[in-house]
C-alpha cells in the first residue's frame, strides 16, 4: 500500500532536513528521501547534503587543522613557543575531517528519530497529481503527500571539455579528500571554494594559482574589503591571475597543464600535480521529473519561486540552493522552516537581503547588508565608521591584527545598512550586525551597548562609534 505522508522533502541537505524537522515538530507526518551515494554504515545515503558531507563542515575542519599547522609554523615563535618544523600527515588530517562528517552526518538520522521524521533512502522523482496531493516514486515505491518540499541541492558546475575524475581534476568532492600535500596546485575560480580550499593548501606548504575570469577579486563584497582581502591573500603566497580564458587542459596520472590566455590575451601555460575546478554550482533538477507535471524552471535550470519559496504548483514547495538566491546552508535552512511554518499556516518568514555572507579564510571576511558601492549607485545619502583590528587589545593579544570593520548608516536617520568585516572572528562578529540590522537598529543603538572587554566585538562597537565620529579607542 502506498505510505501517505503530510509533507514529503525531497533531498536531505540542510534546506530538507531542516524542512522535515520543522514540519513533523508542527505536527505533520513527514518523510524525507535522500538518495546520495555518501553511504552509512548501514549502507543507506547520508544526511545533510553538500554541506555536511562535501562541503561547509569538511571543508571548514581543513582550514582548522591547516591553519594550526601554518600558525605553528611561522606564528609561535614570535610567542615564545619553539616546536621545530611542524610535519603534517594528510591521511590523519583527512581521516579526523571524515570522522567529524560521519558523527555529524549519523546526528541527522538521530534527530530524524526524536522528531518522528521517516527517512526514506532513494531517489525522488513526481509522479503525478492525486485527490490526496501528490504522488512521488522514491526509489521503487511510491509515496502519497499532501505537501511536497523539493531540496534538492545543487552540484558542481564543469567546464566543457575539462573531465573531472576527482583525483587528478577535483571539483569539490576531491578537493576535500586530496591525500598529500601538491608541490603545485592549479585552481579555476577565485571565488569562495577556490579562496577556501586554496588557502588550506597554500597554508600546507602548496604553490597555489588561482585563475580568474573576472577582472575583479570578489566582485560582490565591498571594495574596501575585497581590496584589503586581495592584499593580504596574495602576501599569504596565493598567486591569483584575473582575467584569464581558459584554454586546453591535459591531465595524466601525474598531473595536469591548464593553457590560459592572460588579461593581455598572451597564452601562458600552467603545470601543477592537481587541479580543482570551483566555478560555480548547477541546481539538481534532473531527475525529477519536473516537466511531466509541469514544474516550472527559469533559464538556469532552478526551480522558479516566489518571496515564500511556492512553485507554480499547488502544494509543492522549493527551497535551498535549488532556488535563487544566495547558494548557502544557512539561507537554505531558512527557506526550510519558513516553509514548513506556511504550511502550518503561520507567517513564515525570510528576508533575503539579510542572509550573512562568510568567507572562511585567514582572516576571515563576512558582510551582511548593503555595500557602499551599491549605497551609492542607489543615491543613498551614508555615514561610514571605519576600525582597524589594529587598534584593539584582544586582537594583538591573539596576534590577529590584520582587517576592519566598516559600518555604513543612513545619513539622516542612522539606520544601519550594511556591515562590512574582514578579520579574526567575523564569522562570529557578523551575527551582532544581523541582530542589529533584523531590528532596524541604528548606529547610535550599537554605541550605547556595553560590549565585554577585551573582545574582537569592540571593534564592532567603536565602529558603531565611529559612525558619529566619536570613536573612543582610534
Ligand atoms: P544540498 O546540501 O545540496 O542537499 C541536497 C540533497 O538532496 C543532496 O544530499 C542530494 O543528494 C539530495 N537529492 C538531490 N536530488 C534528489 C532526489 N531527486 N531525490 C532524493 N535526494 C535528492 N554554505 C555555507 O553557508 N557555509 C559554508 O561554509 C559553505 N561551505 C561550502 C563549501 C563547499 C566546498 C561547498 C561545495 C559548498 C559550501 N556551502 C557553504 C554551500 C552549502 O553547502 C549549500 O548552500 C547547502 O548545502 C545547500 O543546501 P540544500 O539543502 O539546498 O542542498
Ligand atoms: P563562486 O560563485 O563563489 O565562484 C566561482 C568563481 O569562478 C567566480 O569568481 C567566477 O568568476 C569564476 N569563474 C567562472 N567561470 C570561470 C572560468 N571559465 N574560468 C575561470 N574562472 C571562472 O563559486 P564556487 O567557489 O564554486 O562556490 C560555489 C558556491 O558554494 C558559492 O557561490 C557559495 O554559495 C557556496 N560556498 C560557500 C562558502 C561559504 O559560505 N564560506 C564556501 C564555499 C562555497
Amino acid at each position: 500500500m502506498t505510505q501517505q505522508f503530510d509533507v514529503l522533502v525531497i533531498g536531505g541537505g540542510p534546506g530538507g532536513y531542516v524542512a522535515a524537522i520543522r514540519a513533523a515538530q508542527l505536527g505533520f507526518k513527514t518523510a524525507c528521501c535522500e538518495s546520495n551515494p555518501y553511504a552509512d554504515p548501514k549502507g543507506e545515503p547520508r544526511l545533510g547534503g553538500t554541506c555536511l558531507n562535501v562541503g561547509c563542515i569538511p571543508s571548514k575542519a581543513l582550514l582548522h587543522t591547516s591553519h594550526l599547522f601554518h600558525a605553528a609554523a611561522h606564528d609561535f615563535a614570535e610567542q615564545g613557543i619553539s616546536v621545530g618544523a611542524p610535519k603534517i600527515d594528510v591521511p590523519k588530517m583527512i581521516a579526523r575531517k571524515t570522522d567529524i562528517v560521519s558523527k555529524l552526518t549519523a546526528g541527522i538520522k538521530g534527530l530524524f528519530k526524536k522528531n518522528k521524521v521517516t527517512f526514506l533512502a532513494g531517489h525522488g522523482a513526481f509522479v503525478g497529481k492525486t485527490a490526496e496531493g501528490w504522488k512521488v516514486a522514491v526509489g521503487n515505491e511510491e509515496i502519497g503527500a499532501r505537501q511536497v518540499i523539493v531540496a534538492t541541492g545543487s552540484s558542481a558546475r564543469h567546464l566543457p571539455n575539462i573531465p573531472v575524475d576527482n583525483q587528478i581534476v577535483c571539483d569539490n568532492i576531491g578537493a576535500l579528500d586530496i591525500d598529500a600535500v601538491p608541490k603545485k596546485l592549479a585552481i579555476i575560480g577565485a571565488g569562495v571554494i577556490g579562496l577556501e580550499m586554496g588557502s588550506v593548501w597554500n597554508r600546507l606548504g602548496a604553490e597555489v594559482t588561482i585563475l580568474e575570469v573576472g577582472a575583479n577579486f570578489l566582485p560582490a563584497a565591498d571594495a574596501d574589503i575585497a581590496k584589503e582581502a586581495k592584499k593580504i591573500l596574495m602576501k599569504q603566497g596565493l598567486v591569483l591571475r584575473f582575467g584569464v580564458k581558459i584554454g586546453a587542459v591535459k591531465a595524466s596520472k601525474k598531473g595536469v597543464s591548464v593553457a590560459y590566455a592572460d588579461q593581455d590575451g598572451k597564452e601562458e601555460k600552467l603545470e601543477a600535480d592537481r587541479l580543482i575546478v570551483s566555478v560555480g554550482r548547477v541546481p539538481n533538477t534532473e531527475g525529477l521529473n519536473a516537466a511531466a507535471v509541469g514544474l516550472k524552471l527559469n533559464e538556469r535550470g532552478m526551480i522558479e519561486v516566489d518571496a515564500h519559496c511556492k512553485t507554480n504548483l499547488e502544494g509543492v514547495w522549493a527551497i535551498g540552493d535549488v532556488v535563487r538566491g544566495p547558494m548557502l546552508a544557512h539561507k537554505a535552512m531558512e527557506e526550510g522552516v519558513m516553509v514548513a511554518e506556511i504550511i502550518a499556516g503561520q507567517a513564515g518568514h525570510c528576508d533575503l537581503n539579510l542572509i550573512p555572507s562568510v568567507i572562511y579564510t585567514t582572516p576571515e571576511i563576512a558582510w551582511i547588508g548593503k555595500s557602499e558601492q551599491q549605497l551609492q549607485a542607489a543615491g543613498v545619502a551614508y555615514k561610514t565608521g571605519k576600525i582597524p583590528f589594529m587598534a584593539n587589545g584582544r586582537a594583538l593579544g591573539i596576534g590577529a591584527p590584520e582587517g576592519f570593520v566598516k559600518m555604513l548608516a543612513d545619513a539622516q536617520t542612522d539606520r544601519i545598512l550594511g556591515v562590512h568585516i574582514i578579520g579574526a572572528g567575523a564569522s562570529d562578529l557578523i551575527a551582532e550586525a544581523v541582530t542589529a540590522i533584523e531590528f532596524a537598529g541604528a548606529s547610535e543603538d550599537l554605541a550605547r551597548i556595553c560590549h565585554a572587554h577585551p573582545t574582537l566585538s569592540e571593534v564592532l562597537h567603536e565602529a558603531a562609534l565611529a559612525c558619529d565620529k566619536r570613536a573612543l579607542h582610534f
